[in-house]
């Protein structure tokens, strides 16, 4: 049962879909009242229920709700690239596929003055507009009910990412990318000055503040890309402007995520003695921190994260994809460390956060081969030896929903199926199973199918002797957007499966 009145779960009836004809109640999208003296309502000993509306799942076709994916790392203007990295590496990716997409997100300037003036959302690009649309159509059909997007540098696009959002009703964190540096971002693609950064978030900000005043779906994220784009007084104002909020605004960057990525960082900040220190020293190192990668961080730096209770988004995907490395996730979590999953679209090349999943246990599987696990085993013996790593299914399905919840702040409201939680949900479908004799074969043993809805769905093979765990294994393992029948969001229906 949803509450019409804030989108949130007040309560649950397991046999809902009894024999006595409540089902002609179900799965319709529409709020409506049951009251006691409801001759249904009453035929089920429901109490009164005004303003509510039933979600079922069909158990005879392996249907489930599973709480909405939290993608805490996605940069949505990469989307057009996703599948596109060849051999590359961070650095030259960033160079050779990335700037060049983002740079396309941006207004025409100003005939006289040159300048970008406009911060309205009608004057992005049309091909900007459809690439949010798509990226938001298609990661809802993945299930994903929550985001936190990095946009572009430009104001108007940002905006519209936001507006998009709010329209299409997918909850979403939306950063306008800071990056003045010009001795590492390219001339055709970066903010001109510390300042120019700083006032172009505080657009974004003020556009989306007033978009969404109390934040209920859409809410800004400050969003410096990484510490090399940013010049000094930068990262500092942005901080600052972070922090000149109240409830202060989460902030979100690049940290830790490939080795050369790590040896820049000590040269353009000799003064800090990590890449963390550097987010510490200029304020930007919160509990509303969303740090993307983290996998080469030292003990150091993962205590002072913990300290500052800054959260990170594991990208394994990404992390593989770009050679950057494989984050020690279970390190993290021993240490008390806030983490969730993130798609990193494009490093990623994938927007589903069911592959962010899987990947994120392949990735835990090979980290025992790898030298850094092995120095960590004999140093610290204690901790357990190889196998410690592993994360399973459960584990990562944790990080994609109630750890992801945690990161973007939002543990209390979305990630799981308490009363009182939005109702930010999946309804997965692994379809019946396929056989002479099955109820769902019309039972004839004819070898004639009498339903059409019998057969699997997508990938997903179930023959009837799984459990309730081996089905999700198997879903986590071969399933897809196939299998995502509908998504809501806060009690709407955003989603079903076309
Ligand atoms: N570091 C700086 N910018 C980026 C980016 O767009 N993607 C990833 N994965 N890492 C970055
Ligand atoms: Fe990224």
């Amino acid at each position: 049962w949803v509450s019409a009145a804030d989108g949130r779960i007040k309560g649950w009836d397991w046999d809902a879909h009894d024999e006595n004809g409540f089902a002609e109640l179900m799965n319709r999208n529409e709020w409506f009242d049951i009251d006691a003296g409801d001759a249904q309502g009453q035929a089920n000993g429901y109490a009164s229920r005004t303003g509510v509306k039933v979600v079922t799942a069909n158990e005879e076709l392996n249907e489930f709700f599973f709480p909405g994916f939290i993608d805490t790392h996605i940069h949505a203007p990469q989307y057009p690239n996703a599948g596109l990295f060849g051999s590359s590496t961070l650095l030259d990716w960033l160079d050779t596929y990335t700037f060049p997409v983002e740079s396309g997100f941006g207004t025409l300037p100003d005939r006289k003055t040159g300048h970008q003036t406009t911060t309205d959302p009608q004057d992005t690009p049309l091909h900007a507009q459809q690439i949010y649309s798509q990226v938001i159509a298609r990661t809802l059909s993945h299930g994903t009910t929550c985001a936190s997007y990095f946009a572009t540098i430009h104001i108007p696009a940002t905006n519209a990412l936001a507006s998009l959002c709010h329209t299409r009703g997918q909850r979403a964190f939306i950063g306008r990318v800071c990056m003045d540096n010009p001795s590492f971002c390219p001339d055709y693609y970066r903010d001109h000055s510390a300042s120019d950064s700083t006032t172009a978030t505080r657009h974004t900000i003020e556009y989306i503040h007033a978009l969404d005043p109390e934040g209920k779906l859409v809410k800004p994220i400050v969003t410096p890309r990484f510490a090399p784009s940013c010049s000094k007084p930068a990262l500092q104002s942005l901080a600052d402007l972070a922090a000149a909020y109240t409830p202060p605004l989460h902030i979100q960057t690049h940290i830790s995520e490939n080795p050369n990525e790590v040896e820049l960082v000590k040269e353009v900040f000799p003064e800090a003695d990590s890449y963390t220190g550097v987010y510490d020293m200029y304020g930007l190192l919160t509990p509303r921190t969303i740090l993307a990668h983290a996998v080469h961080l030292s003990a150091q730096e993962r205590a002072l994260i913990r300290a500052r209770d800054a959260k990170i988004s594991h990208c394994p995907a990404s992390n593989s994809a770009l050679g950057s490395g494989v984050c020690p996730v279970r390190t993290l979590l021993d240490e008390g460390i806030t983490v969730g999953l993130g798609t990193d679209v494009s490093g990623g090349y994938s927007p589903s956060i069911l592959e962010a999943v899987r990947q994120a246990c392949l990735a835990s599987r090979l980290l025992g081969h790898t030298a850094a696990w092995k120095r960590e085993n004999v140093n610290g013996e204690e901790k357990g030896g190889v196998g410690r790593e592993m994360l399973s299914v459960a584990e990562s399905l944790y990080l994609a929903t109630r750890g992801g919840a945690a990161v973007v702040d939002m543990a209390r409201d979305v990630g799981g199926f308490e009363v009182g939680m939005l109702w930010d949900v999946q309804l997965i479908q692994l379809g019946g199973v396929k056989g002479e004799g099955s109820p769902l074969d019309g039972g004839a043993g004819d070898g004639r199918v009498s339903l059409v809805r019998a057969g699997p769905i997508g990938n997903v093979d179930l023959f009837g002797t799984e459990s309730w765990e081996e089905k999700i294994e198997k879903w986590v393992w071969s399933g897809d957007d196939r299998n995502v029948k509908a998504v809501w969001v806060g009690g709407r229906l955003v989603h079903t499966r076309g």
